[in-house]
Formats: structure tokens, C-alpha cells, sequence
């Protein structure tokens, strides 16, 4: 049977990725995870949720002698999709060599393993912070990349020229670079979603636990030349993400890529701000939210949302998810949560 390695696969959009290719294709999915941002809970919650079982293996992608060694024992892999990388913006501002060591170092590793062993097709989770402070919105993919705003962005800027260095030098080798707008929400099972280890960076898992008293919520800013003066996103539901992995792995093997380095914007198209965000979860929730207006984050960019129409054509993907479904997802798995606890 068909193998493909998901890298990061006990995380957060990893987690949900395994679960629609274990619900929606045959493929015998092995995940490979040391649990720097996850916890081992995640494999037991996707089996719950699918009924079904997958192959893990614990470890550190940097570690290249484990690295080969462990992988070489997997028979038939026609894949990889790697989304195991350190993901916060302000901690890649506070601590930039973590970042460009792990972020670039696994990538490497893997690049050159799918090399050796003759693996045709590789999916790289990369994302809108590419961009940085974009002249032109809604941005698409041939918008001109500015310097990223943060070593996390940057470590995906390079990653992607990685990537397409190998296209270029390597014509049996295919990859899709999917460019992540800002992945929020939860399985609609409500069974497994975002579980931050510490104290989370980002704006959703942070309006949750404040809404349980356990987190204080404070908009970075409001007075930025946006319609409300809080910063604009596109956020875009985890569980349409997965899908469109699903969707681009199809197409690779399908042979529907049309050049051997493909890449996609994953947004809803629909830019969103935080205070807007805030009134999306007060309203679905019942809940109000107690929030104070901070200083701006260094890192953020003003606003970002996506022109999605090349994923629509190309991949046949189309987000499911509005804002308000986004946000009563990350309700309900924080209810959830609260429960296990
Ligand atoms: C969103 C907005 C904050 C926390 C994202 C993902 C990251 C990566 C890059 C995909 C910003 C504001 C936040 C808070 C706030 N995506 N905010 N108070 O920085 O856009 O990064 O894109 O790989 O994984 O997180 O997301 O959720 O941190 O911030 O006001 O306590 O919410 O200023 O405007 P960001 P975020």
C-alpha cells in the first residue's frame, strides 16, 4: 500500500491533515513527531475520531543519522508532506537562531532523504508571512515578497527557494508549497483542535481560554490604518487546510501539476480584524469578552488576506468554513478541553 510520511503529525494542522487522508484516500499514513509543540493525545483523539490506525515514529527531523535510519525502514513511500517547524511569530522574533536552525535544518534532511530514496512527491506548509507588509491586497501568488516581518517568515521564504532550487535541478521531483493564511478552529467533532504546550502566541486559542478565565486577551493595537484600527487576517478553518493537503497530493499523483513546483494561496479571500474576530466569538459563544487595547506587536503586519483562486481552479478546493463556524469550533474544543482537565 501506498505510504505517506506526515511530518508534525501529532500537531495542530497535521493532526487534522492525517484525518482526512485517513477518512478520504487509502493511503497508509506514518507520522513522524518528537512533540516540541505537541502532545503524543493527538494520535489517540485521531483514532477516536477515524477508527482507524497509523504508523508514528518520535523523531528530532534534525537529527539526520535517525532521521535516515528510521525512514529507511518505511516500505512504498510515494510522499511526504512536511509541516513539522517552529510556527510563532513573536517567538521568532525573541529567539531567531532556534528558528532558522530547525526550521531550515529539517527541511534539509528531508529534502535530501525524498532524494535519495527516489520520493516524487513533497508537500511544504509554508505561509502568508511571506508576504510581509504586502503593497497590493488581496495578495496572489505572484505577488512580489517583501522582507518578512519575522524569522519565522523568513525561514519559510527560504524554504521555498529551497524547494524550488530542488524543482529546478531535479524534474522527477514534484512539490506544492501551500501558503497558509492564519489556520484557526477545530475538528467539528470537537474532539481534537489547537493545544498549545505553553502559554499560546496566537489571537484564537487565546479568546478561548480568556473566555474561560483562563488567559487576559490584549488587542495588539487600534490604531492602524485598517476600517476598525485592529490588524486584518484571513483566517481560514484548520479543517479546510486538511482538505486542500488532501487535494494537492491528488494532484501530484495524479499528474495534474502542471509544472513540477506548484504553489497556492490558502485563504478564504475574506480579511478579517481582530476586533472583528473578537465580535464573531461573542456572538457565537454567548460569551463577552473582557479585552484591553495594548502597544502593536512587534512582527505583525498592518493586513494580509488572499486572493484564492488559483487553489479554487487548480486543486478543486473550496474553503467550507465562515468565521463564525471557525470560531463555535474553537469554542466547542475548549469546552472540550475544559472537561479532560
Ligand atoms: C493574529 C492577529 C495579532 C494575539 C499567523 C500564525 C502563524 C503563521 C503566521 C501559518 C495579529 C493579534 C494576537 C493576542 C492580538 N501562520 N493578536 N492579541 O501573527 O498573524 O501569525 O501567521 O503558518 O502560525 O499564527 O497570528 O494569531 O498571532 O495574530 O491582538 O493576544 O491577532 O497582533 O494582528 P499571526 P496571531
Amino acid at each position: 500500500m501506498d505510504t505517506i510520511i506526515v511530518t508534525g503529525g501529532a500537531g495542530y494542522i497535521g493532526s487534522h491533515t492525517i484525518i482526512e487522508l485517513l477518512t478520504k484516500t487509502n493511503f497508509n499514513v506514518v507520522s513522524i513527531d518528537n512533540f516540541s509543540n505537541s502532545t503524543v493525545k493527538s494520535y489517540a483523539r485521531i483514532k477516536e475520531i477515524t477508527n482507524k490506525t497509523f504508523e508514528t515514529i518520535n523523531i528530532d527531523l534534525c537529527d539526520n543519522d535517525r532521521l535516515k535510519t528510521e525512514l529507511s525502514k518505511i516500505k512504498n513511500i510515494i510522499g511526504i508532506i512536511h509541516f513539522a517547524a517552529y510556527k510563532s511569530v513573536p517567538e521568532s522574533v525573541a529567539n531567531p537562531t532556534l528558528y532558522y536552525y530547525n526550521n531550515l535544518n529539517s527541511l534539509n534532511n528531508l529534502l535530501k532523504f525524498a532524494h535519495d530514496q527516489k520520493i516524487k512527491h513533497f508537500i511544504f506548509s509554508s505561509s502568508c508571512s511571506v508576504y510581509g507588509n504586502a503593497d497590493e491586497l488581496p495578495v496572489t501568488e505572484k505577488t512580489p515578497l517583501k522582507s518578512a516581518e519575522s524569522p519565522y517568515g523568513h525561514t519559510k521564504q527560504i524554504g521555498e527557494d529551497i524547494i524550488n532550487y530542488v524543482c529546478k535541478t531535479n524534474s522527477d521531483f514534484n512539490a506544492v508549497i501551500l501558503r497558509y493564511f492564519n489556520p484557526v478552529g477545530a475538528h467539528p467533532s470537537g474532539k481534537i483542535g489547537e493545544f498549545p504546550l505553553n502559554r499560546p502566541n496566537n489571537l484564537v486559542p487565546i479568546i478561548t481560554q480568556t473566555a474561560v478565565g483562563k488567559n487576559s486577551l490584549t488587542v495588539f493595537g487600534n490604531d492602524f490604518d485598517t476600517r476598525d484600527g485592529s490588524c486584518i487576517r484571513d483566517y481560514i478553518h484548520v479543517s479546510d487546510i486538511a482538505d486542500a493537503h488532501v487535494k494537492a497530493l491528488n494532484y501530484l499523483i495524479d499528474g495534474e501539476n502542471k509544472k513540477n513546483v506548484s504553489l497556492f494561496n490558502l485563504g478564504t479571500g475574506n480579511g478579517v480584524s481582530v476586533i472583528e474576530a473578537i465580535t464573531s466569538f461573542e456572538k457565537v459563544s454567548g460569551k463577552k469578552l473582557n479585552y484591553a487595547i495594548g502597544g502593536r506587536r512587534e512582527g505583525d503586519v498592518v493586513a494580509i488576506f488572499a486572493n484564492n483562486n488559483l487553489a479554487k481552479t487548480e486543486l478543486k478546493w473550496a474553503p467550507q468554513f465562515s468565521i463564525d463556524d471557525m470560531m463555535l469550533s474553537a469554542w466547542k474544543w475548549q469546552l472540550n478541553l475544559l472537561e479532560e482537565n
